[in-house]
């Protein structure tokens, strides 16, 4: 394995062994297979069901959370439950209206059109969208200039299954067109146990429980961490330890690779104690954080704030982030007595 696809900032790089991966059959490809958010899965299987009986394509689908959690899994498994066609674009890849026209035009009836990172549709291309979406029409805008006529073609009855890591970057009027909006939560160990034990399977990985669940619980609640954890595990366990990984194992391979007790890589670290340290636990602004830990605003606000929130080591006000005493613990600092902030009425003041 290359070197830098062991660093834990690279989540691009991530998604592509991902894909790799996920053709030697990882990724789960039926709702049966698709282990952990059990409510998601329920209101999937009645809304997949009733479409399916009716005939009719399913609602359009929104899938919400940060990366790493399974959306573009589900919706490819969405395809497949419905048994039909999948085309897949983002946000970023539709520049302009003709390019959402060009995939619009060649669906088959049913079809899963799925839109990765749909809070970058730019405004013209979402336009096209609406009509698409709720009336299975399409406006396009024949010739140029004063001679110019906008014509009207029916599309095929699709599905359009949306993801995003950043709910609130969706406008309304997009948001209201999908009878589903889900947002995905972290998943818990036991989940993540039962992730990393049936990718040990698949890989033939021989790992025992203890092994396992030290993996599932240092995965930031994240099956691409737990997954991506688990090779760097079998890489050192096949270098120091006959390839078998228990706990030990699983814990000497873990704290080589940087990542902690609970499941803090370095740039979480880093985070931490930039806020802690050299803002004195803040309150600090997001671009000058991100500045700090040399790390882009969206890479910091994406995938390391919401894990670290969640956690409760760090907490959002207007005014920025600020640490919590968790953050100090952790770091093995002692808070300061006057920013102490497990004070649930100091908490409220700064959501003021
Ligand atoms: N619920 C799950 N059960 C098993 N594996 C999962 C689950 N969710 C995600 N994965 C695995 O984690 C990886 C990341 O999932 P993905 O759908 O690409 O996440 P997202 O699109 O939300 O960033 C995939 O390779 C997939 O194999
Ligand atoms: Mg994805």
């Amino acid at each position: 394995m290359r070197e830098e696809l062991l660093s834990p900032e690279h989540t691009v790089v991530d998604e592509e062994i991902d894909d790799e991966l996920d053709s030697l059959g990882l990724r789960p490809t039926s709702l049966r297979d698709f282990i952990g958010q059990p409510e998601l899965k329920e209101h999937l299987k009645i809304i997949l069901g009733a479409a399916k009986k009716r005939n009719q394509p399913s609602d359009h689908l929104l899938f919400a959370g940060p990366p790493g959690l399974g959306k573009t899994t589900l919706a490819n498994i969405v395809a497949r439950e419905m048994g039909v066609g999948m085309h897949t674009t983002s946000g970023p890849a539709l520049e302009r209206a003709g390019d959402l026209a060009a995939i619009l035009t060649k669906l088959e009836p049913g079809d899963v059109l799925f839109i990765d990172e749909i809070h970058r549709l730019s405004r013209a291309v979402e336009e096209v969208l609406y009509p698409a979406m709720e009336d299975f029409q399409l406006d396009i805008v024949l010739g140029k200039g004063p001679a110019a006529r906008s014509v009207r073609l029916t599309i095929a009855p699709f599905t359009l299954v949306g993801a995003t890591t950043r709910t609130g970057l969706i406008t309304g009027p997009l948001r209201d067109r999908f009878g589903l909006v889900a947002r995905m939560d972290y998943y818990n160990s036991d989940d993540l146990n039962e992730i990393v034990m049936r990718s040990a399977d698949i890989f033939e990985i021989e790992i025992d429980e203890q092994g396992s669940k030290e993996i599932a619980v240092r995965s930031r609640g994240t099956p691409r961490i737990a997954n991506r954890l688990l090779r760097r595990v079998r890489d050192y366990a096949e270098m120091k330890a006959d390839g078998v990984i228990d706990e030990k194992t699983a814990m000497n391979g873990l704290q080589l690779f940087g990542v902690d007790a609970r499941g803090l890589d370095k740039v979480d670290r880093a985070i931490l104690s930039a806020i802690c340290v050299r803002f004195s636990g803040g309150p600090v602004g997001l671009s000058t954080l991100a500045i700090s830990v040399s790390e882009p605003t969206e890479t910091v606000e994406d995938v390391y704030e919401p894990f670290l929130i969640q956690q409760g080591f760090i907490m959002r006000t207007q005014r920025g982030r600020v640490a919590m005493d968790a953050s100090w613990e952790h770091l093995g600092l002692t808070p300061p007595q006057t920013k102490s902030l497990s004070s649930p009425n100091l908490l409220s003041e700064l959501n003021d």
